[in-house]
């Protein structure tokens, strides 16, 4: 997969245009189980085991205390990680960092797949955008509640993903924001083929929420890490997502 993402970097990019969006190809169910609340003194077994049970891709929420108010892990333990896990999982790394310029050369060197950023925390979207790609990432971009999707609309045909945080950055375990779903369904609407990310408080009793309103990547944190089954939570999350994905394009 990270050799996909560097060989898909070195291809010429399109530039924004709706017409001429770079997301051609039909996007899919994917879920990320963010290891945020398992134990994180076993982080490398915890990602093995949630790969073992059906997980698409790994959500790695990395904090600063500074961006939001609680510290966890940087590049460092990205490099143990990709060690233990191999080169196939999927990285993506949910910087909720103040200046996220300073950390995607490390990142990329460390294995990660995709770096997602926030918009909140630069002032120059534009050339972070093309950083990454230079580096050999996928690129996402997140707004947190209190940012708008207009504010995001300008960068959307730019990146790979957008996330649309569904509870304020720096917490598992919290309350899904059902008011965040109009951001997602307006994203949907305006860019039928981006991959659209939710994360905060997602699992089986708000997933079809997010499902209909068209997010496909799912970020589920303590619902997946804190069930006894997590094989079956994923394949729940994963039909719920797939079953309104086909619902919406038979309506087309
Ligand atoms: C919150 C993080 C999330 C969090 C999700 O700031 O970005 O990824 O771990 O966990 P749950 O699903 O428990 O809200
Ligand atoms: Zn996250």
């Amino acid at each position: 997969m990270l050799r996909l993402a560097r060989l898909a970097a070195s291809v010429p990019r399109l530039q924004a245009h709706p017409t001429n969006s770079r997301h051609s190809m039909a996007y899919s169910a994917k879920i990320g189980p963010s290891i945020l609340s398992s134990d994180l003194s076993c982080l490398g077994s915890e990602c093995v085991r949630m790969m073992e049970s059906g997980a698409d891709y790994l959500h790695l929420d990395v904090m600063d205390g500074h961006f939001v108010p609680n510290i966890t892990f940087g590049h460092p333990m990205v490099e143990c990680l990709r060690k233990t896990v191999g080169q196939d999982p999927f990285f993506d790394m949910h910087m909720m960092v103040s200046r996220p310029e300073q950390w995607v050369k490390p990142m990329a060197a460390a294995g990660a797949s995709q770096y997602t950023f926030h918009l909140e925390a630069t002032t120059n979207p534009g050339n972070l955008i093309k950083e990454i790609r230079e580096s050999g990432m996928k690129v996402g971009l997140a707004i947190k509640p209190g940012t708008t999707v207009e504010e995001l609309a300008p960068w959307a045909n730019q990146v790979d993903m957008a996330l649309v945080m569904t509870v304020e950055p720096g917490f598992g375990g919290q309350k899904f924001m059902d008011d965040m779903m109009p951001k997602v369904s307006w994203l949907r609407s305006q860019f039928p083929s981006l991959d659209i990310e939710v994360d905060g408080g997602v699992g089986p009793d708000t997933i079809h929420k997010c499902a209909e309103a068209g997010a496909n990547m799912i970020v589920s944190g303590s619902a997946v890490i804190g069930s006894d089954d997590p094989r079956s939570v994923i394949a729940l999350l994963r039909t719920a997502v797939a079953e309104a994905i086909q619902k919406r394009s038979l309506d087309r």
